[in-house]
């Protein structure tokens, strides 16, 4: 008998045949998303899951899925996933890290490049048919030659977006982890990338012209920017955040940019998204994309195949690719 599986989103054609292939797939090929009680009624029978990050696996969905051994995350993060009772029922959470690494690190420095020479901003203007010429003092924005640039967030992301400071003359620091041993993460970072120091959180905001997020969602990260750090920082600074949106108070990140706090942000995640804070919408100093990290065609097939490989392997029998690792 073959296995059962969800599917709860469109994946690329190849990796669905492959699917097919092997196992009984239920296949939610809408565009609107599955609610939770849809996804409730479909998982009752289902020995796999293949969800994304917008899918909100909670306790209800685990228990429902009595019948579960995996849940295949099409995502790096996987804070949409109740872990502890998935563990508590002894089903197998993979992600797909690794594959995505290069794309989120290059729309980081999009986002960078964007709001420190405001781009977006211009474009607007142009747009909006204002636009009056040329001007030797018009729309100056912060040049990143010579600047510092810090790294909150020391995992794969985190470091492919240090690795290309180098391209664009900026000295990188990266932010200690919290309880870790400096020294560990100082010597492991130093290896990986020369010319880069590790300092606490509160110094790495206090020297940076720009700050990005690059930190799983965990009870530790939650608002580990809130009005504090924004307050730390340099009022010519920018803050820039790839990695998850409550990782950031974004009350706390309008009164700072109202406030002239920071000099801008630019956002790729929100707290509660699709919902964005509305404050954040009035701000000319701010640049916002809707999520979009990981989306290009490269990574996004890359990603659907890697977690339907795990989803394969544990349903076979065999170890995991890319088990979370908790
Ligand atoms: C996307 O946000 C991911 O975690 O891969």
């Amino acid at each position: 008998m073959k296995s059962r599986v969800l599917v709860t989103n469109r994946i690329p054609a190849a990796v669905l045949q492959r699917l097919e292939s092997d196992l009984e797939i239920d296949y939610h090929a809408e565009k609107d998303a599955l609610s939770h009680d849809q996804l409730l009624d479909r998982v009752r029978d289902k020995h796999g899951l293949l969800c994304v990050v917008t899918d909100a696996i909670d306790a209800r969905i685990i228990k429902a899925g009595s019948q579960l051994r995996v849940i295949a995350n099409i995502a790096v993060g996987y804070d949409n996933i109740d872990i502890a009772t998935a563990k508590k029922h002894s089903i197998v959470v993979t992600n797909t890290p690794g594959v995505l690494t290069e794309s989120v690190a290059e729309l980081t420095w999009g986002l960078i490049l964007n709001v420190t020479r405001r781009v977006v901003e211009g474009d607007r203007l142009i747009q909006s048919g204002f636009w009056k010429g040329w001007a030797l003092d018009f729309m100056l924005g912060m040049e990143l030659f010579g600047k510092q640039l810090g790294v909150v967030g020391s995992g794969r992301i985190g470091r492919a977006v240090a690795a290309r400071a180098s391209v664009f003359g900026m000295k990188v620091v990266f932010a200690a982890r919290k309880g870790s041993n400096d020294t560990t993460d100082r010597s492991q970072l130093i290896k990986s990338l020369k010319d880069s120091s590790v300092m606490p959180l509160d110094r790495l905001l206090a020297t940076s012209d720009v700050v990005s997020l690059h930190v799983p969602m965990t009870s530790d990260t939650h608002h580990l920017i809130d009005r504090e750090a924004l307050v730390n920082m340099k009022p010519s600074a920018y803050l820039i955040n790839t990695s998850r949106g409550p990782v950031v108070d974004e009350d706390a990140l309008v009164l700072a940019l109202r406030e002239g706090l920071i000099a801008g942000a630019a956002l790729d995640v929100y707290e509660r998204e699709p919902m964005v804070n509305s404050g954040l919408l009035r701000l000319s100093n701010v640049v916002l994309s809707p999520h979009l990290g990981s989306a290009t065609h490269e990574t996004r097939t890359a990603m659907a195949d890697l977690a339907a490989r795990n989803l394969m392997e544990v349903l076979s029998g065999n170890l995991p690719i890319t088990p979370i690792n908790s």
